[in-house]
This record gives C-alpha cells, sequence and structure tokens, in this order.
C-alpha cells in the first residue's frame, strides 16, 4: 500500500469499487445558489444519510461549514478565481496547494481544464503542474473538465468530452470528472485510462431524468458520481440520495430506483 492506494480507498467503496461524490463546491464562482445558501445544512444533512462516499468542496466551506459525523473521503477544490460576475468563468488558476490538502487531511484534490475555451492552455498546464505536486506526496488529483460557455452545446458531443477526458488523465489526472454523453458514454470512458465520473450540470427537469443519466452513466462504465444540483436542489435530497445509491453501488435499474424514490420519500 502507499498513500495513493489508501486515499483512494477513502474515496471508493471497496465493495462496488465505485463512488458517490456530493459537489458542493460551486459558490465560490457561482455564488449561494439555491439548496447551498446554508451550506451548513444542506451537508449535514445529507452526511447525515451516511451514503456520501467522498465531499468535493473549498477550503472556506472546509473550515467553515464541514463537520461530518463520520471520516468521508474529501476532496478540495484548489482552482479557481473566477465568478459569474467576472469577465471569464473559464480563467481558473490554482487557489491551493497540495501541501494544503495534506494539512486538511484531504483524500485527493481537485483542479479544472477548459477544453476548447480561450484558457484551456493555462488551466490544462496548472493541471499538469498540481499532478507533479501530486505525485511528489501521493495525492489522487481529480481533473474536472469543463467546456466553457462557448462550447456549451458540445457536452452532449461524446468525441468532444472523450477528447476533454483524454486530455485531463493526459496532463496527470488520477480521476476524472466529466459531463454525461447520452450516446457513446462507454467511448468516453474506454478512451480514457483513469476512472471516468460524471458531474450533473444544470438541474435535470426531474428526479427521475437525474436517475436515468446516472444509470446510462454506470452502464457506460463510470466509476461514479461527483454531482451537486440535481440532488441538492431536488425536492426530496435525501431520498434521491438513496436512489443514486442504489445505482451506483447494488446496480438497481432505474424502475427500482424510482421506486426506491418514492418508498424514501414517504420517510424522510
Ligand atoms: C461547480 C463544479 C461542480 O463540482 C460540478 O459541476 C458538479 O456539480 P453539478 O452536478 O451541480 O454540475 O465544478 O463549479
Amino acid at each position: 500500500m502507499d498513500g495513493m492506494q489508501i486515499r483512494l480507498r477513502r474515496i471508493f467503496r471497496r465493495e462496488s469499487g465505485r463512488s458517490l461524490i456530493m459537489a458542493v463546491d460551486h459558490g465560490m464562482a457561482l455564488g449561494p445558489l439555491t439548496g447551498l445558501v446554508d451550506i451548513k445544512d444542506t451537508i449535514s444533512r445529507l452526511d447525515a444519510t451516511g451514503m456520501v462516499d467522498a465531499w468535493l468542496l473549498t477550503k472556506g466551506t472546509f473550515h467553515y461549514a464541514f463537520n461530518p459525523r463520520g471520516c468521508p473521503g474529501v476532496i478540495l477544490r484548489i482552482s479557481g478565481g473566477a465568478t459569474i460576475a467576472g469577465p471569464e468563468l473559464t480563467r481558473e488558476g490554482l487557489t491551493g496547494t497540495v501541501e494544503e490538502g495534506l494539512a486538511l487531511g484531504a483524500d485527493g484534490v481537485a483542479v479544472s481544464a477548459f477544453i476548447g475555451s480561450p484558457y484551456e492552455h493555462e488551466t490544462l498546464v496548472n493541471l499538469a503542474r498540481v499532478a507533479g505536486e501530486c505525485r511528489r506526496w501521493n495525492m489522487p488529483l481529480l481533473g474536472v473538465v469543463g467546456v466553457g460557455k462557448i462550447n456549451e452545446d458540445k457536452k452532449q458531443d461524446p468525441r468532444f468530452i472523450a477528447l476533454g477526458a483524454r486530455a485531463a488523465a493526459e496532463h496527470g489526472a488520477d480521476l476524472v470528472k466529466t459531463y454525461y454523453t447520452e450516446r457513446d458514454f462507454d467511448r468516453v470512458v474506454a478512451g480514457c485510462p483513469v476512472p471516468v465520473l460524471i458531474a450533473g450540470g444544470p438541474k435535470c427537469e426531474t428526479d427521475l431524468d437525474t436517475l436515468k443519466m446516472v444509470h446510462g452513466a454506470i452502464q457506460g462504465g463510470a466509476r461514479g458520481i461527483v454531482m451537486g444540483r440535481n440532488i441538492w436542489q431536488s425536492p426530496h435530497p435525501e431520498a434521491l440520495l438513496a436512489a443514486v445509491e442504489g445505482i451506483i453501488h447494488r446496480d438497481l435499474g432505474v424502475n427500482e430506483a424510482f421506486e426506491l424514490l418514492q418508498e424514501c420519500k414517504k420517510i424522510r
């Protein structure tokens, strides 16, 4: 065993080899979104379900709003520096270091790369630089693949998403978070030598749509999710979390997961 393996074990559940990672890092760029206004409360409610394997969060949230009951995995977001009010959301720089992650007891760090955006070069170089530091400390690096506004329509293009996932891995990411494509998602996974997990993107219209997306991703070979809005903006976050967990860790089908969602809604 080495530090890399120990940390990955805290992120991926051993029985399924997959992970349900809850993303709550949105405020750094998008402000207090619905569902994260009282981020402390949201984290505490979702943590209480015992279903979250790891959290993706910023240093500010870690310090002021994170107090889990157990010892879930933690992935510290160390890129940022841009908001929706600024000139370019894709102009992310490094906002933390691997050592900072080590000091917080993090099991991974996350850096964005915006493929096809004006800041593609800078963000990929940032990713590669952090990958070097991560190797030194045996710290897993989550490459967060973004596309930027000008490529928003390409989120559904499996060739474009495959390019981003592959580029993130080749620049040193140990795990890649990217978008789910309804078509040929298995090709995105096949072309990426490291585990692929999906983000949710803007909220799906219904909880059933979220279940279908997660199921499609797992069927296509995703190793889990790094999801935010679809869960904590759902009218029934805890119940949806239970259904999503069933798909990820117990291979539930969409219908079974939907039934579980309905059952959980009655008690949660
Ligand atoms: C926000 C992020 C999020 O971590 C990521 O997009 C996952 O969240 P969601 O499922 O809401 O898209 O990078 O800046």
